[in-house]
């Protein structure tokens, strides 16, 4: 049974080995048993308090301790630039991607879907897909380009990564920060899910306002690996994503060697279950960021680099009020993606599990037209969505499709089609 620290962004202090930790000093002269002292950095070292993360690491072998990394092919991954000619103004849907047909490891099994600013602009996000057959053997992996938030959808992920271990099922989502190395084992089969790439500030729990000091994500829902390490000495490919690009090295040692950590910067997951889904209990229903998990904030109040965004099981109480979400043209854009069931805009069909779609900056879109029909005809009792989960990257910037997702057999070519046959509304005394 893995243990867990428990609170968003607290400091936490773990060590694998009794008495590993260096107490009253981040880098005493000599560290306990002989091990290095490291810090990991997840912000500028003068960031304001609220925003500053870091944590100090205790290891085998300092991470310093590597040959150089040379390019490694690049498959389908990168981060930019996102302007592969004109981007699709369009509305776009995916059917799920086919599961791989040969041997393929969560790094190998990363396509780029869409995204928009860089790691080179340190805004914006890169939106991945994945699927795996297989769990990464004497190998791990980072990204030096921006903290990962993992969406799975099928299959559990057992992540051991430098700072413990996480266990991640479907219906949970785990953030890994900027540079964290890694390893992804499958823990029940083929795996398959999303990968939200944050190039801007990191995630954090959005703001309350007059909800109060409760409710949505609560903090302490967000749960932190205790120390763990692996004491391995056999030789192990180091991947990582570098400005857009993959590169490689190999070292003699596993790099998870870190028996102890204390500090704020550090892996977590939340159960997507613990949600606080708050919503209307007379009529209309809120905007949709009522539903946000964690944001990503620019420096324009309230217009995220990017929100993560579901829409959990709920009930629906809303009198004389179409429940749907409505039709809309908004400034922000929208990525969506379904972990399981059916989104209640889309009851028509079409958006899979697994699949995706794409709304970007004033692209009308809404309920579909047998969503449409049911709403309005629906005796309006007490009802609770169930058996759902979808979810949204939302981003302040225009997401642009990479040129493989354009391409792909999956685009439903005939997407437009849930919004054909509405009838003209009837004016008093109109033909
Ligand atoms: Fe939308």
């Amino acid at each position: 049974m893995t243990s867990y620290l428990s609170g968003f962004g607290n400091e936490h202090a773990t060590e694998a080995v009794a008495g590993a930790l260096p107490e009253g000093r981040n880098s005493p002269q000599r560290v306990p048993y002989g091990l290095y002292a490291e810090q990991l950095s997840g912000t500028a070292f003068t960031a304001p308090r609220r925003e500053n993360r870091r944590s100090w690491l205790y290891r085998l072998r300092p991470s310093a301790n590597h040959p150089a990394f040379r390019l490694a092919e690049q498959g389908l991954l990168h981060s930019g630039p996102f302007a592969e000619g004109a981007v699709s103004p369009n509305r776009l849907r995916w059917n799920p991607q086919p599961s791989p047909s040969k041997p393929t490891d969560f790094v190998d099994g990363l396509v780029t879907f869409a995204g928009n600013g860089g790691p080179t602009a340190g805004t914006g996000i890169s939106i991945h897909l994945y699927a795996a057959n297989r769990s990464m053997v004497d190998s791990v992996f980072f990204n030096a380009d921006g903290e990962l938030l993992l969406v799975p959808q099928k299959g559990a992920l057992e992540l051991f990564t430098e700072l413990g271990k996480l266990h991640l099922p479907p219906g949970e989502i785990a953030v890994v920060p900027r540079g964290v190395r890694f390893r992804v084992e499958l823990a029940e089969g083929d795996a398959a899910g999303y990968v939200c790439e944050n190039h801007g500030a990191s995630f954090r729990l959005p703001e309350l306002g007059p909800i109060g000091s409760n409710g949505l994500a609560n903090p302490r829902d967000f749960l932190t690996p205790v120390a763990a390490f692996e004491d391995v000495e056999r030789p192990t490919r180091v991947r990582q994503k570098f400005n857009g690009r993959l590169w490689e090295t190999t070292v003699d040692h596993s790099p998870l060697d870190v028996v102890a950590w204390h500090g704020n910067l550090a892996p977590y997951k939340y159960d997507l279950a613990r949600f606080n889904t708050i919503g209307t209990v007379s009529f209309d229903h809120p905007d949709p960021s009522i539903f946000t998990v964690l944001t990503s904030p620019t420096d324009t109040p309230g217009t995220a680099n990017c929100d993560f965004v579901i829409f959990p099981p709920r009930w629906m109480v809303a009198e004389e009020t179409f429940r749907p979400p409505w039709f809309h043209r908004n400034v922000m854009s929208e990525f969506m993606g379904l972990i399981h069931g059916i989104y209640d805009a889309k009851e028509g069909g079409g958006f899979a599990p697994g699949g995706a779609s794409l709304h970007n900056c004033m692209s009308a879109h809404g309920p579909d037209r047998h969503s449409y029909d049911q709403a309005v005809e629906a005796r309006l009792a007490p009802h609770k969505i169930e058996n759902t989960l979808a979810f949204m990257f939302e981003s302040r910037s225009v997401i642009a499709p990479t040129a493989f997702a354009m391409e792909s057999p999956t685009l439903q070519p005939d997407y437009d089609e849930c919004w054909v046959g509405f009838e003209k509304a009837r004016l008093p005394g109109a033909k």
